[in-house]
């Protein structure tokens, strides 16, 4: 695995793209000082200049070479968790390229994981900025061959961390003096991230920013490739909803596959988006899924979200 990661780190030393095992997904990571390096990741990702990327570190220290100013509750968080799923946006540094942030003054920092990803960091001795290494809009890669496939003729160097055992991405959050604004709900909770920051004497109303607050808040994103359709209930489709379908998607109604998501919200976040492309692979003309009861619980707030703008056609 050492020749792995050596390799890894020269590919990126070079102001190559490499595939970075992540415990949530898999990045598509450039050297955050080799601006032709971040250029290449929009290019490859076909994603639009104005979506900001999430800049990687080993650590808090790391972090704060990055960051403006690291007030006390992003130190409580981070202490809290990290290194994990959890992306904390705070005012840049002027060394940190423009076209990272897209011209925000801000930045997201995030310390992951995955072994591997720490040693790749570490051994880069620089900082690694990585959006999921998914074409703009699709489905995010949580194992090496995902990556794999959605980059073919481009030369990106892949290296297998296995599959990811979060499976969605990271919570991205917002702080100021009394508020957390979460832009991305991921696996860590609201409530998690407010129960942290009570522990810590720090009162602060967390709430969720709807829509455009964070530039890369798509509501369509995370699409697999074939039409997701979401209906309420576990019953047969009514006669309503086959009409539905099939006029707003042009698909024979009776011909889907469908998606079964366990009912613990860590498992599910673990396969959502492998079940996306397993099914996808499958016969048939879209994929349905039936919401029960339980998918409206806080700790399904990430699924939820990915779910949402992942669908064509909601049927409610
Ligand atoms: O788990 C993850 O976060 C994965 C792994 C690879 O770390 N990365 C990831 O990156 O999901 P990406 O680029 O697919 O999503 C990053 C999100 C985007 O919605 C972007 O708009 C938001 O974070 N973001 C980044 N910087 C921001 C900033 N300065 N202000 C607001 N939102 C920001
Ligand atoms: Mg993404």
């Amino acid at each position: 695995m050492q020749e792995q990661i050596d390799k890894a780190v020269d590919v990126l030393k070079s102001g190559g793209l490499i595939g970075l095992p992540t415990e949530t997904v898999y990045g598509l990571a450039a050297a955050i000082n080799i601006p032709q390096a971040v250029k290449k990741i929009f290019l490859l990702k076909e994603r639009p200049f104005f979506d900001p990327l999430i800049v990687h570190v080993t650590g808090i220290e790391q972090a704060k070479e990055v960051v403006a100013d690291w007030p006390q509750l992003a130190q409580v968080l981070a202490e809290k968790f990290w290194p994990g799923p959890l992306t904390i946006v705070l005012k840049k540094q002027l060394h940190i390229d423009s076209l990272i942030t897209a011209d925000l003054e801000t930045v997201g920092v995030r310390c992951p994981a995955h072994p591997l990803a720490q040693q790749v960091i570490s051994q880069a001795g620089v900082p690694l900025a990585a959006p999921s290494a998914n074409k703009f809009g699709k489905t995010s890669p949580t194992a090496a061959e995902h990556v794999r496939a959605e980059f073919t003729s481009e030369s990106v160097f892949v290296l297998d961390g296995g599959p990811c055992q979060i499976g969605v991405e990271s919570t991205v959050l917002g702080i100021n003096a009394t508020e957390v604004l979460i832009y991305r709900p991921g696996m860590v909770s609201a409530e998690q991230i407010a129960q942290a920051a009570k522990g810590a004497g720090i009162e602060v109303k967390v709430s969720y920013l709807s829509s455009m607050a964070s530039p890369g808040n798509f509501k369509e994103h995370y699409m697999p490739r074939k039409p997701l359709v979401i209906k309420k209930g576990q019953g047969q489709l009514t006669t309503g909803q086959r009409e539905n379908i099939s006029t707003r998607l042009g698909v024979r109604p009776e011909h889907f596959v469908e998606l079964k998501l366990p009912q613990e919200a860590a498992l599910a976040a673990r396969v959502l988006y492998a079940e996306f492309r397993r099914l996808a692979d499958q016969e048939g003309d879209y994929i349905l899924y039936s919401v029960g009861d339980t998918l409206l619980d806080e700790q399904f707030a990430a699924i939820w979200d990915r779910l949402n703008r992942a669908a064509s056609l909601m049927l409610f």
